[in-house]
């Protein structure tokens, strides 16, 4: 009687699993598996509007361009939390079967320390596969015993995200390149079972830094739908800014750049190099929501040239104190990706 019992609910989790596709994810909008999606998060203070600071855009494969979301980024409901809820409500975050690691330079509650990279992101997956969301929000996610929450101090300005669904083989080639972010994994776990694999994401998880063999790394990662991007990652030894001293030049194309810049420490649009890095100062997304760069703290490039068709979201802002900062890119040549981002600058400064 007992084998019978657990032979069927053995029977209703495999049945689970196939039918509500339980394979780890990113999620869309209505919780369904989607190979990437990315989220403009807008800003509370626009030109000539105020806004709720939690209202988003969405866009993945399936859209044409941006979309508003029906959702608040601080509900239950939407792409990032369904996203998120795999590690938080099955307590997925207490399994030995998967992997999983929050990061943030400033994490939630914890004070501030300057070694890390200014990186910030998530990573969940198993020996099948998982995702990787890379975002510009402080203090976020939460600890994962105290469920999705949003924190109010990210409310005020604009953020993006960038969540992919990778194979378990791409996490390999994912946790080198965080080895050169070296970002502050303030929860996680790499169970005895991945140890053989990923002992430099153990290294990470116990505080630990690993060894570079030298202070930048590119590498090309295949979502589990094919789609190819591009992480390049610095170490705090690489001393320059990321964008004019090494992506535009290795892209080979004028990178117009998004980023929190505050006024003293803001790096100038620079020209002294074969390719150009030139600063975006106003953004117009869809629905005429118009504002300027310093209400938004997200970092992102898109090539000037359309024909150069690049788009990259990441980790640095071009500042002065970042030049001494790990940190990272990650570059698609998708022509959404590019038509969305390319299609919202209103306005940058030339050299
Ligand atoms: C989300 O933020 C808005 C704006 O600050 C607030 O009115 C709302 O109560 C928040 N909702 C949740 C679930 O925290
Ligand atoms: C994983 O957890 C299960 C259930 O708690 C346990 O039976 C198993 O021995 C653990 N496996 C390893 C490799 O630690
Ligand atoms: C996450 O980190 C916080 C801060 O160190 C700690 O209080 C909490 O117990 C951690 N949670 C887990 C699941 O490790
Ligand atoms: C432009 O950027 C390069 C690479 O970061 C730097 O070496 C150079 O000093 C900068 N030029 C100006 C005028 O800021």
């Amino acid at each position: 009687m007992i084998s019978h019992f657990s032979l069927s609910s053995q029977i209703f989790v495999l049945v689970c699993c196939t039918v509500c596709g339980a394979d780890i994810s990113c999620r869309n909008e209505d919780g369904e598996a989607v190979d990437w999606f990315i989220i403009y998060k807008l800003p509370k203070y626009r030109i000539d509007d105020i806004g709720s600071g939690v209202e988003y855009m969405y866009l993945d494969s399936s859209k044409e361009g941006w979309e508003m979301s029906k959702y608040m980024i601080n509900s239950s409901q939407g792409a990032i939390t369904n996203t998120l809820n795999q590690l938080y409500m099955g307590k997925e975050y207490k399994s030995n079967t998967s992997v999983y690691a929050l990061y943030n330079d400033g994490p939630p509650d914890l004070i501030y320390i300057q070694k890390y990279g200014h990186t910030k992101g998530a990573l969940l997956f198993d020996r099948s596969q998982g995702f990787w969301l890379s975002h510009s929000i402080p203090h976020f996610p939460s600890f994962p015993e105290k469920g999705y929450l949003y924190p109010s101090s990210g409310k005020f300005y604009g953020q993006t995200a960038l969540c992919v669904t990778y194979q378990y083989q791409q996490f390999l080639h994912i946790a080198k390149q965080l080895v050169y972010l070296y970002p502050r994994f303030y929860n996680c776990s790499v169970p005895a079972a991945f140890l053989a694999d990923l002992p430099q994401l153990a290294q990470l998880c116990a505080d630990s830094k690993p060894q570079l063999s030298s202070n930048k790394r590119v590498q090309q990662l295949f979502s589990a739908g094919g789609e190819k991007f591009v992480s390049f990652a610095k170490s705090e030894n690489f001393v320059d800014d990321i964008y004019t001293g090494w992506v535009a030049q290795e892209l080979g194309a004028d990178l117009l750049v998004e980023s929190w810049q505050r006024q003293g420490h803001d790096l100038p649009s620079n020209c002294s190099l074969a390719k150009h890095t030139m600063n975006i100062k106003k953004i117009q997304l869809p629905r005429s929501i118009l504002f300027y760069s310093h209400n938004d703290h997200s970092k992102w490039c898109v090539s000037q040239l359309y024909e150069d068709q690049v788009t990259c979201l990441g980790d640095l802002n071009r500042e002065m104190g970042q030049l001494w900062r790990g940190g990272g890119l990650i570059c698609s040549s998708n022509p959404l990706i590019y038509k969305a981002f390319r299609q919202v600058v209103d306005w940058y400064i030339d050299c």
